[in-house]
């Protein structure tokens, strides 16, 4: 199976700068014959995403989902909505919105569920913070994380599912973690979807890193053990910049 490149966007690019971003990372496709790369564009540039993507390998993605199908919920986007957007897979427990926007754990899981209904895929975040690094209490955290979140989903609908291993210290913060921290992280989740579900589940469930990746890092990262692939923020928006980080995997 062909490993996943993910770039979030996150707040970033008007309409008119992701036409000239995906514009670049399309004219050099080649670079990602043996890869699954997914853009998750902010909303305003979803539409644009729809018809630059559509005929190319590289799958439409968006940043967040709301808990609900549809209402009173001034500022949200659902999940009809996205797919309206020609979107195939969504971010959802980001730890920005979990700690800005102070996202339990029950309501991503109304998301997860919100999102499979409506036929989208989920790239569901979960990381442990540096205080609970640091206390020993990456696998309790991360098993919490994921026993909430994944919470009465049946075990065919996980491979609808992708786990981001995003360690909250490590985001945006130029500290990346090291392989050993990430086969570490991988293996924790692998163990809890398997407990929650079965051992099949926890092997075949597919299981990406992010945090803080860069041109240097990105080559043993994204061969560490277990891993399926690899989600990029900041480094991702310049797109030349982009496409040799890629071209590194
Ligand atoms: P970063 O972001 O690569 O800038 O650390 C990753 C993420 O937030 O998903």
């Amino acid at each position: 199976m062909k490993k996943h490149i993910i770039a979030n966007i996150k707040m970033n690019q008007t309409p008119e700068e992701s036409k000239f971003y995906l514009a670049s990372i399309i004219s050099k496709a080649s670079a990602l014959v043996d890869k699954r790369l997914t853009i998750c564009l902010p909303y305003t540039s979803l539409n644009l995403g729809k018809m630059m993507l559509s005929g190319t390998d590289i799958t439409l993605g968006a940043q967040n989902i709301a808990e609900e199908e549809e209402g009173l919920l001034t500022g949200e986007i659902s999940g009809r909505m996205l797919k309206g957007c020609g979107v195939k897979r969504v971010i959802v427990g980001h730890s920005e919105r979990r700690s800005r926007f102070k996202e339990s754990g029950q309501a991503i899981n109304k998301k997860i569920k919100i999102a499979l209904k409506n036929g989208l895929q989920v790239i569901l975040c979960v990381g442990e913070s540096l205080v609970e690094k640091n206390t020993l209490k990456t696998v309790a955290s991360l098993t919490a994380q994921i026993d909430e979140c994944l919470k009465g989903l049946y075990e065919n609908e996980l491979e609808n599912i992708i786990i981001a291993y995003e360690p909250v210290w490590a985001i945006g913060s130029g500290k990346t973690a090291s392989v050993k921290d990430i086969e570490y992280g991988v293996k924790a989740i692998r163990k809890a979807v398997e407990n929650n579900f079965s051992e099949k589940a926890g092997k075949e469930i597919e299981v990406v890193y992010g945090g803080s990746l860069n041109g240097k890092n990105i080559t043993s990262i994204y061969n560490a053990e277990g891993l399926n692939g690899v989600l990029v923020g900041g480094a991702c928006l310049d797109a030349q910049a982009f496409l040799r980080m890629i071209s590194k995997c």
